[in-house]
This record gives C-alpha cells, structure tokens and sequence, in this order.
C-alpha cells in the first residue's frame, strides 16, 4: 500500500512572488508526498512565507507561530517551517526563539526544501539561508500542475541591485538574477497548455530582466514580444518597475504589443527630489513624469498604477506638497502607499524619523487623493468597450466576475465559462468594481 499523501498547509504573506513562491513549494514538496490542505488543524506540515518589507513583521509572524502551540501538542509528528523574506532576515534566530520551528528556509533555498524536509524524518532540525550558486527556479519541478484559474504569475527574474535606502529587498532576495529565455518560454507554453490565458511577469525589478539565451541577453520588451507568439495566451503584464529600467524598446511595446495589458506599476515612492535623491531612487520627479508622458504617447489610454512612502525621514511637508503635486500632475488608476517604517540594517534607518503624526497625516491625505483619482479613473470606463477575461462567479447569482484590460474588476451578469476572454460595455462604476454586459 502506498502511503496516505501527507498534508501542507502554507499561509502566505506579502508580494506576488511570495504567492508564485509558496506555488512552487507545494510543488517541491508534492515529490515527498505533500497534498496542499486549506486549514493549518489538518496539516502535517504548516509552512509560513513571510514578508519583511515593512515594520512588525517578524514579531507578526512569531505571534503566528504561538498559535500553533496546541496544534503541535496535539500531533508532536507536525512540522512547522518559515521560508521568505523573514526567514532570510532572521536566520537561525527563529530556532533559538522559538522552538516549535523545524524548519527555516531563505527564498533562494527552496529548490532544497525536499532535502531539508526529509532530514526534518529523522527528528532534526533544518536552516538554508544561503544565496546559492544555482538558480532555484531551475532546480525547482519543471511540471507545474493544473492551475485554478486562466490567470498565472512567472517568476522572470528575482532580486534587486538597487539599494533604495527604505529598502530590505536587495538584502533579503540578493543579488537581481534573470531566468533564462528557454526556460521562461517553456514554462509559459506549459501554462498555456494547461489553460492559462493571462500571465503576469513577476521580478522585484523586472523591467532589469536581461535573460540569458545562448549568445547574448534579451529585455524584457523582448521576452515580451516573444512569449506574445505563444497562441492562446491573450494577455501578458509585469510587474513590478524601476523607472530607471523603462527603456525605449520597452516602451515602445506598450505601443505595438497588443498582448501586453494597458495597465503599468510604476513606483515613484516620492515627489520631491530632496527625499528622492536621500532615497538613492536615482531620478528626479521631473524624470518620471516625461517618462509617464512617452509611455501615454505610444498608449494614451495606459492606467497607471505606483507605490509611495511618506514621512520618510526627514520630510518636510513642502516635500510631501511635492508628492501630492506629482500625483495630481500624472493621474493614477490604482496606488499602493505606505508609511515609511524604519528596517533595520538600511541606510534610511540611521536617520531622524518625521513626527508620527505628521507621518499620519500625510499618509491620510495622500490616499483621500488616490482614492478619488481611482474613483475618477474607474467612472471614466463608464460607456467603454473592453476586454475581460473571466476568472469566477460573481457575488450575484448568474453573474460572473473578471478583470479587464486595466485590471478593473469587471461583474457582467452572463453564463460565460472561466477563461473566456469577451468584450464589454461598461455600464455601471461601484466603489470597487464595474458592471457591465457583453457586446
Ligand atoms: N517603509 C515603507 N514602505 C516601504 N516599501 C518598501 N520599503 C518600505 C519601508 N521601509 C514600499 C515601497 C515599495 C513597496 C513594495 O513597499 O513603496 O515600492
Ligand atoms: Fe526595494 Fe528599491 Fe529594489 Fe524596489 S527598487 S526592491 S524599493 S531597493
């Protein structure tokens, strides 16, 4: 008799690498003999990829980890692992604090997780937090089973040499690697094969994929015009961007890929070229906003969608007046904002932190301005014509629920399939999604 699969649950947290991330794990683990389970009570396994972009998060995850107490009284054959950015972070720290932990795993480790679970068998204890040689995507299996939905991510490069000076990402994921072209290119017709009709190019910098292939290195404008050959995929995004990467071929292809979605992550982080130059971000506000403008030259309908710190140290509130004016000059769909939380071990960390309140302040103002340009930006699709790729039922009954090409999330009462990519007439804006009905 072969042995009952054994179960695994994994609670992710964070980016959209972390989601792919925990994906691949289930997958390395499914050659042990794992079966992904829904609920930490019925595991065999419980493993937590973490995040550490921002404050509080090892003491988020420790707190996690108490929770499991009774759960390993009860089955002292459960195993518990950390894997992420955390992981990375704390290193071997986390055995010592907390005992209950079998398992620590650094993000460019998890092609070794089998090996590491395996030793976990024989009562031991399991820590990799190396930056390896190899590239763990391709040690990582090749098959990628049966996804959910039409919609994918792929991982196309990891890592970042930028060294904003908020950031822990260069310390925490290392070194920016790009995946080779074939590999990538493989793995994006074998999602396609497997009904996948939309795919999302992941790096923390993406737009810095210089690819491998043999005799030199692709863009990512490039890959991406090669991977909009593969027939039945519709559409291809990336994320997320450097303005400093947005190179010409890469903009161009906003003009002359019809695959590649209008809808673009671009992060500023700030307005001001006082805080942008202390950052190490390495342009100017004004930089950014002639970018936007030759990006909307070659696609003027393009949402733009970025990411802002406020109350980074030392910012004055004429800084942060500089912020609000760029995002009133460029126009945004959709933003992501944050207070600036100090991390340990990064340049900005050093330095005097803003009033608190302030800080709040700022933060509160700033997103009462996004909020009503995402409003804006969805009220404006109102008698549009779109694309949407269906992924579920709606909440409604008969209705189903997908995004379109700018990402909005789309209601239409209709009895079409998951995967189906229709147009539609945009004829209604709620709070945080359109309605419409098929053309
Ligand atoms: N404090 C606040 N926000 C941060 N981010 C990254 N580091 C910090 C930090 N220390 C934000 C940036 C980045 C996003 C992923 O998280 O805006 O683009
Ligand atoms: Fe962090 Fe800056 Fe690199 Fe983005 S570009 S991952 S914010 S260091």
């Amino acid at each position: 008799m072969p042995d009952a699969p054994k179960k695994l649950f994994i609670k992710t947290y964070g980016c959209q690498m972390n989601v792919y991330d925990s994906e691949r794990m289930a997958e390395a683990l499914g050659g042990n003999g794992y079966e992904q389970v829904g609920t930490p009570e019925e595991a065999d396994m419980i493993l937590l990829n973490t995040c550490h972009i921002r404050e509080k998060a090892a003491e988020k995850v420790y707190s996690e980890l108490g929770r499991y107490k009774g759960l390993k009284a009860a089955n002292p054959d459960l195993k518990i692992g950390v894997a992420g950015c955390v992981a990375q972070a704390e290193g071997a720290e986390i055995l010592r604090r907390q005992p209950l932990v079998d398992l620590v795993v650094g993000p460019q480790s998890y092609h070794r997780l089998p090996e590491m679970e395996a030793k976990l068998r024989d009562g031991g204890t399991a820590l990799d937090t190396d930056f390896p040689e190899e590239l763990k995507f391709d040690h990582l299996p090749g098959a990628r089973k049966a996804t959910r939905g039409p919609t994918a991510f792929l991982t196309v490069q990891e890592g970042c040499d930028k060294f904003c000076a908020f950031c822990v990402v260069p310390y925490t994921r290392g070194a920016e690697v790009s995946r080779p072209v074939s590999r990538v290119i493989a793995e994006a017709e074998a999602l396609v094969a497997q009904g996948v009709r939309e795919i999302t190019l992941l790096g923390q910098n993406v737009n810095a994929y210089h690819g491998p292939d043999g005799s030199g290195t692709w863009g990512l404008a490039r890959l991406i015009r090669r991977l909009a050959e593969i027939s039945g995929l519709d559409r291809i995004r990336f994320t997320t961007s450097h303005p400093r990467d947005m190179d010409d071929d890469l903009i161009a292809a906003h003009g002359d890929c019809e695959k590649l979605m209008p809808y673009l992550h671009l992060p500023v982080q700030s307005g001001s070229d006082r805080i942008l130059k202390r950052m190490n971000r390495g342009h100017t506000a004004e930089a950014y906003i002639r970018l936007v403008e030759r990006i909307r030259a070659v696609r003027p309908d393009i949402l733009m969608s970025g990411d802002f710190i406020v109350g980074f140290p030392e910012e004055t509130e004429a800084d942060f007046q500089a912020t609000m004016d760029l995002v009133a000059e460029v126009g945004y769909g959709q933003c992501y904002s944050f207070k600036y939380s100090a991390r340990p071990g990064t340049p900005a960390a050093e330095r005097p932190l803003v009033d608190p309140a302030e800080a709040n302040d700022r933060l509160h103002r700033l997103q009462a301005l996004l909020a009503r340009q995402q409003q804006q930006a969805q009220d404006a699709m109102v008698g549009k014509e779109v694309g949407v790729l269906f992924e579920k039922p709606g909440r409604l009954p008969g209705q189903m629920v997908g995004k379109s090409d700018h990402l909005h999330a789309v209601h239409v009462t209709c009895d079409a399939a998951p995967g189906v990519l229709a147009r539609v007439k945009i004829t209604e804006s709620g709070p945080n999604s359109l309605g419409g009905m098929l053309v």
